[in-house]
């Protein structure tokens, strides 16, 4: 406690009073973080218990995140301001290489519809004639949600790091850009779909020909509780290391 500088200052140094004050406060904050210990391991959260500060409701955040159904996602979009806080989020990820290998683009107001027109006319181009229900779910595939934000994987020459880590990496970006938009309250889910895998679909996209889509992130308000979903065991995904692999 002897040690604790406060903005330059030393303990030794402080009014008696102000020592009292921050001796105090340092209690407070000691207390405080027992507390939240506390109460993390009585409700069975196995969560960091060392110097460094918790962040138990980030973690109370991730353990409870999970999409939103596309049809759930509804007006109002994202302010320009919460897009752009969403982005630089998304755009803070490991990057082996600082390669930046991914971009964004926005889908929004009427492109989403003209988009739709385009999809169907070349499901149509692909399969032949389709049944007007079909062919408005083409039509309607990027208007459904308020925002869609393309997170795409732009490779870039390397000759050490492999595209396949160029991809990680984007997925990463896909990942963080949903959790910024759930703690701004939006709801997201995940969509790559047939136009993902076809080059003129991804053209119609705005995608170039080298390029790749990580994921079409729809993005909205909603109003629905969300249903949980079976999550894997851990115990049926994890282990301890036995030793190189023997087919
Ligand atoms: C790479 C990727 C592509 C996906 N593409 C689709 C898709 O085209 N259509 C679909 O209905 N769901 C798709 N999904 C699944 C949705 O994102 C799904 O709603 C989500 O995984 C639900 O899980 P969560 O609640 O844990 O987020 C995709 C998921 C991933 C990871």
């Amino acid at each position: 406690m002897e040690s604790v500088v406060l903005k330059g200052l030393r303990m030794s140094d402080m009014k008696p009073k102000a020592v009292a004050i921050s001796r105090r406060l340092c209690d407070l904050v000691s207390t405080s973080r027992q507390l939240v210990q506390t109460v993390l391991a009585v409700s069975g959260h196995a969560y960091p218990t060392g110097d460094r500060q918790l962040h138990p409701s980030v973690l109370d955040f991730m353990l409870a995140r999970r999409s939103t159904p596309v049809k759930d996602l509804a007006e109002p979009a994202p302010t320009d301001k919460e897009i752009e806080t969403m982005l630089t989020v998304a755009s803070r990820v490991p990057d082996h290489g600082r390669l930046t290998p991914w971009r964004f683009i926005l889908y929004r107001g009427d492109v989403r519809r003209q988009i739709g027109e385009a999809l169907a006319a070349r499901a149509i181009e692909r399969e032949g004639a389709l049944p007007e229900p079909r062919i408005e779910q083409e039509r309607t595939r990027f208007s459904r949600a308020p925002l869609v934000i393309g997170v795409v994987c732009v490779p870039k020459e390397s000759p050490t790091i492999p595209e396949w880590e160029m991809f990680l990496s984007g997925g990463m970006a896909a990942m963080n850009l949903m959790i910024a938009a759930n703690a701004l309250g939006y709801g997201t889910n995940l969509i790559t779909n047939w136009y993902s895998d076809d080059a003129e679909g991804r053209r119609i996209l705005g995608l170039a020909p080298r390029e790749r889509v990580v994921g079409f992130v729809h993005i909205g308000s909603y109003d629905v509780e969300l249903l949980e979903r079976p999550r894997p065991e851990l115990k049926t995904i994890v282990s301890d290391y036995v030793g190189p692999w023997e087919a």
